[in-house]
């Protein structure tokens, strides 16, 4: 199984994926955990041209290609191999990311980015999607005041990204699960899990 968290910065995504990810080990599952961008080596070298603190000007495209690059490279290396071997993948963020962030929110045409991000990972989509909703406010909040490159960006972008990723989350109904994120963490987790015990049943009734 591929399950995929995503949503705006400070949604609370990292808890609930450590929470999830214990669960899933608990019931049984192999589990292989990853970061899009990151969790290679050349992925993790491409995160840290992305967001780190630099003055090296990369345009919106050039960003869009970077952070697909990285996708490629953690496609092949890691995820394609361990759902051959049968593992349940949990990646932190994938392809949405890219569309909302480089797209919908910074303005390249998001049906270009999944043609894109279709040839760079050979059309690998998970299972599912969990999108983190919160306001942007609540999540800036959270988000306190060291902030990446990306996070700089302001309100008004945080905006785009949000109404992004509810946009696209309509595109895909039985794929994709948007879940408020401004509960408890312990809520938000059982709402998530509910969720991911149907999809793990209509995986293995599919199976048999
Ligand atoms: P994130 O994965 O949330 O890591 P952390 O919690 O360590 O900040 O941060 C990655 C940032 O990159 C986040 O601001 C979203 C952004 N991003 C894009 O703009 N496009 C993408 O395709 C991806 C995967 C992330």
């Amino acid at each position: 199984m591929f399950f995929v968290f995503d949503g705006v910065d400070g949604a609370g995504k990292s808890t609930q994926l450590q929470m999830f990810v214990q669960w899933l080990s608990d019931r049984g599952h192999d589990v292989v955990t990853c970061k899009d961008p990151g969790s290679t080596e050349l992925g993790e070298r491409i995160r840290g041209v992305l967001l780190g603190d630099h003055e090296i000007p990369i345009s919106m495209r050039a960003e869009m290609m970077l952070f697909t690059t990285a996708r490629t490279q953690l496609i092949q290396q890691i995820v394609k191999p361990a759902l051959n071997e049968k593992k349940t993948v949990v990646l932190d963020r994938y392809i949405f990311s890219t569309v909302v962030y480089q797209g919908h929110a910074g303005e390249l045409n998001p049906d270009e980015l999944w043609s894109i991000n279709r040839v760079a990972t050979e059309g690998i989509m998970p299972d599912t999607t969990f999108i983190l909703d919160v306001p942007v406010d609540v999540a800036m909040q959270r988000l306190g005041d060291s902030l990446d490159r990306m996070e700089s960006r302001g309100i008004e972008y945080f905006e785009k990204v949000r109404a992004g990723f509810i946009r696209e989350a309509q595109q895909w109904p039985d794929q994709v699960e948007v879940i408020d994120a401004t509960r408890s963490p312990d809520a938000i987790q059982s709402d998530i899990r509910d969720r991911a015990i149907a999809y793990i049943e209509r995986k293995s009734a599919n199976q048999s």
